[in-house]
């Protein structure tokens, strides 16, 4: 169903190619600092979007279905959807930037399913989008939906999920992934006092990681192990499931509800004798899992394990200010849309993007020319400086938040 789906999109796509040839991938030339963004306060909230999956502002001002009264360009922007906070964000955050430059902008969220996404992006190509902006919700899933970008024309930006098995591909944006990783780790080991454990002492761990289809998840777990592993292997910390692979702690589209259900087992089949100390949770959704799952397993204040996160989602800020999740790590999405919109203007202007990584972003086609922006590690104590004073969330969005 899903590959029919793909394969009528292409066929279709291909049909509307009529600037062929003009993609990366070929000897096309090709093209990473904090700098404090836009402040989305004063736009509507994101997060407060239920729609139906598509943007409330996708139209553009002129009403047309994309160009712009001056003849601008035409932007499509595909997120994976809107039931994961951050993705709304990283959308206003990104239309905000574009249509600053004098873009149209047309934002289409998947609902977290694959086919739609390809489905929407045949949309953005017939509607003859000049660059595509992609989020991919599974990222082995679009390599399709890219080559008929290509073979339109249409040059393809990936949105920090990177496109797998596809030359369509002319930049990647994201966060330092094996930073993210390391930070993760090194925090863990701070707040659970590893290299402050008596001869013979140690702590216990389980590992949530992210999406095997997701090149940033295997690059986080890369990033944690470098720091952790040490620690495995000296006895400090005792992972009782003994599952600590990448392959062995993956959780299939970073599914909250998915590591809640491994908690829980981990937690009926290994730890009745003792407690679990640590969750190395890879990102604030899977964290949310955890803490449900030690909630209903009778775990309090006095025994609350540390558990990391990644993106620091409004629910996971809530989280770290009631002391349940015990960081997260802050990944400013308005950073992320300036440098993505650079790129956007230089691929089309035919300049090279400002990039920061030719190494690392290997897609099973071409190692895809990278920016990595800088995460930072947030806990209660710096969470208000960070994200409140930095103009990220304004502390009511915090309190209203659910925990
Ligand atoms: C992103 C993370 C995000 C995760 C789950 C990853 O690709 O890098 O920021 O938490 O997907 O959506």
């Amino acid at each position: 169903m899903k590959k029919k789906m793909l394969s009528t999109f292409l066929c279709i796509a291909v049909s509307l190619a009529v600037f062929a040839g003009c993609g990366p991938g070929s000897e096309t030339e090709k093209g990473g600092e904090k700098d404090s963004g836009p402040d989305t306060s004063s736009e509507k909230d994101p997060a407060k979007d239920t729609g139906s999956g598509e943007a409330a502002d996708t139209k553009t001002d002129d009403g047309e279905a994309g160009g712009t009264s001056d003849g601008g360009k035409k932007i499509a922007l595909s997120m994976p959807s809107q039931s994961q906070q951050r993705w709304s964000f990283d959308a206003a955050n990104m239309k905000k930037e574009l249509e600053a430059k004098g873009y149209s902008v047309d934002v289409q969220f998947a609902e977290d399913d694959p086919a739609k996404q390809a489905e929407q992006i045949e949309q953005m190509i017939a509607a003859q989008a000049d660059c595509l902006v992609i989020a991919a919700t599974e990222p082995g899933e679009l390599a399709a939906a890219a080559d008929a970008a290509k073979s339109a024309g249409i040059p393809v930006i990936a949105y920090d999920r990177l496109i797998m098995d596809t030359d369509a591909v002319y930049y990647y944006v994201s966060f330092d992934n094996k930073g993210t990783g390391t930070m993760i780790g090194k925090t863990i080991a701070e707040k659970a006092g590893l290299d402050n454990l008596a001869d013979g002492e140690y702590k216990t761990i389980e590992f949530f990681m992210g999406s095997a289809d997701d090149k940033n998840a295997r690059l986080v777990y890369n990033g944690l192990m470098e720091v952790l592993q040490p620690y495995l292997d000296s006895g400090r910390l005792i992972c009782r499931t003994e599952r600590t692979s990448f392959d062995d702690t993956s959780i299939k589209e970073w599914s909250p509800e998915k590591a809640q259900q491994r908690c829980e087992d981990y937690l009926a089949g290994y730890y009745t004798e003792e407690e679990l100390d640590i969750c190395a949770a890879a990102s604030d959704g899977l964290a949310s899992g955890c803490i449900r799952a030690m909630q209903s397993a009778g775990y309090t204040a006095s025994n609350w394990p540390v558990i990391s996160g990644q993106d620091c989602e409004l629910d996971a800020c809530k989280n770290i200010l009631d002391g349940t999740q015990s960081f997260s790590i802050y990944k400013d999405s308005r950073v992320l849309a300036q440098k993505c919109a650079a790129m956007v203007e230089a691929v089309l202007n035919g300049t090279e993007a400002e990039i920061n990584d030719t190494e690392q972003y290997d897609n099973n086609k071409l190692i895809v020319p990278a920016y990595l922006c800088t995460p930072q590690a947030v806990d209660k104590d710096n969470l208000k400086e960070v994200l409140v004073d930095g103009g990220y969330y304004t502390q009511e969005q915090i309190d209203a938040a659910e925990s």
